[in-house]
């Protein structure tokens, strides 16, 4: 099981999150990998300077994130 983690704090919720958990469900559903997939939601990953942020089991998927 692949845990992927997007964040839903209120600068990630401006910049989209809502838009983007509904594309992976989407996705996941089309692809057959909601028995793969787990999606979850998070409070502000201190990361919201670029776009939404979100962890693929534990690693950050956030471009332009700076720590
Ligand atoms: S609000 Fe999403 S990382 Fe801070």
């Amino acid at each position: 099981m692949i845990t992927v983690t997007v964040c839903v704090g209120s600068s990630c919720h401006i910049k989209g999150a809502r838009r983007m958990i509904g594309r992976f469900n989407e996705v996941l559903a089309k692809e057959g990998l909601q028995d793969k997939v787990e999606l979850k939601g998070s409070f502000c990953m201190g990361l919201s300077r670029a776009q939404v942020s979100r962890h693929t089991d534990g690693q950050t998927n956030c471009p332009g994130a700076r720590r």
